[in-house]
């Protein structure tokens, strides 16, 4: 992986996460997406006395191999596991543990993945690859475009970032994909520039599109959806789920999750408005500007 310092990964809203999570109990926590540089697994080990141990997951294996070397100083208080969030029941069952005190997710991409060399940066002249495990089981970017209806592609488009002209978008990229013209990170950029012209919005016009395969390739919808049917569950009394997301779609998922596991009065969230990052990290780091934290905690 690349570790262009200009590119590394700055953890966002770390002292909030550390800061949330100190109000659960003693126990096991849970970093679910651990990522390269592991700046929440660090501050969570370094800075909460309570977390006895922490497991440290990533469906990428190349980050679950990078995080080891940060995390080199607690060897002996986490445990690296390179498995999905959506996994955390089992991951916890094979290890033994019955329950959880506190679990934070920091939804998306890493710098350090936009910069290595999966297709995930349109920047870059790369196979349209996008898959955060190429081991496991997903199809790449390619693949997902050559083996999608084209009206789902158009609705996957508009529904996951708004692309404008998805639909014409859509039949443009099935034809390159037929010609065996969509198989790098420039023949999509090609695609995209020649349909919406080179910027939507003052951005390039190939980010949007992007954005919108990424979450597509690796499902992560559907894998936030199952984190959420199935962590609240495994947290012990008083334990705290922390989720960081930077999309509206994402967001909205997990607010109306917590909202409902607050109704029925075995959970609540401890603030109801999600958490924004302060002016200060917003111009110190630009990522964090779309962040959103929410928290759920097990009252009974
Ligand atoms: C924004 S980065 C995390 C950065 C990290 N929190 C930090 O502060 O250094 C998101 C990470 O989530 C991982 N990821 C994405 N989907 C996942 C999933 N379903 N399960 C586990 N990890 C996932 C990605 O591979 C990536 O490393």
């Amino acid at each position: 992986m690349n570790h262009n310092t200009d590119l590394a990964h700055i953890s966002v809203m770390p002292n909030e996460v550390v800061e949330q999570l100190g109000f659960a109990p003693a126990g096991v926590f849970v970093d679910g997406t651990t990522g390269c540089r592991a700046g929440h697994a660090k501050a969570i080990l370094s800075r909460l006395p309570q977390a006895s141990q922490v497991i440290c997951m990533d469906r990428d294996p190349e980050a679950i191999k990078s995080c080891q070397s940060v995390l080199a100083e607690f060897t002996g208080r986490y445990t690296a596991v390179n498995r999905g969030y959506e996994e955390l029941a089992s991951v916890i069952a094979e290890l033994g543990i019955t329950d959880v005190s506190g679990v934070n997710l920091d939804l998306g991409v890493s710098s350090d993945q936009l910069s290595s060399e999966r297709g995930f940066s349109f920047r870059l002249g790369q196979p349209l690859d996008m898959r955060f495990n190429p081991e496991g089981g997903d199809l790449s970017a390619a693949e997902v475009i050559a083996n999608i209806d084209q009206k789902e592609l158009a609705k996957q488009l508009w529904e996951l970032a708004e692309v404008p002209a998805a639909e014409r978008l859509a039949k443009r990229m099935k034809e390159a994909s037929r010609q065996g013209l969509m198989e790098t990170t420039d023949d999509l950029v090609a695609v995209c520039n020649e349909v919406l012209g080179p910027r939507i919005r003052k951005i390039s016009s190939a980010t949007l599109p992007f954005q919108a395969l990424r979450i597509m390739v690796n499902r992560e919808l559907e894998r936030l959806d199952s984190f959420l049917e199935s962590a609240p569950g495994l947290l012990a009394k008083g334990g705290r789920i922390a989720i960081l997301s930077f999309h509206s779609v994402e967001d909205r998922m997990v607010k109306f999750a917590f909202r409902r596991l607050a109704e029925t009065g075995d959970f609540k969230m401890p603030f109801r408005k999600a958490m924004k990052p302060s002016r200060e990290e917003i111009l110190s780091n630009r990522r964090s500007r779309s962040a959103k934290l929410r928290v759920l905690e097990r009252c009974n």
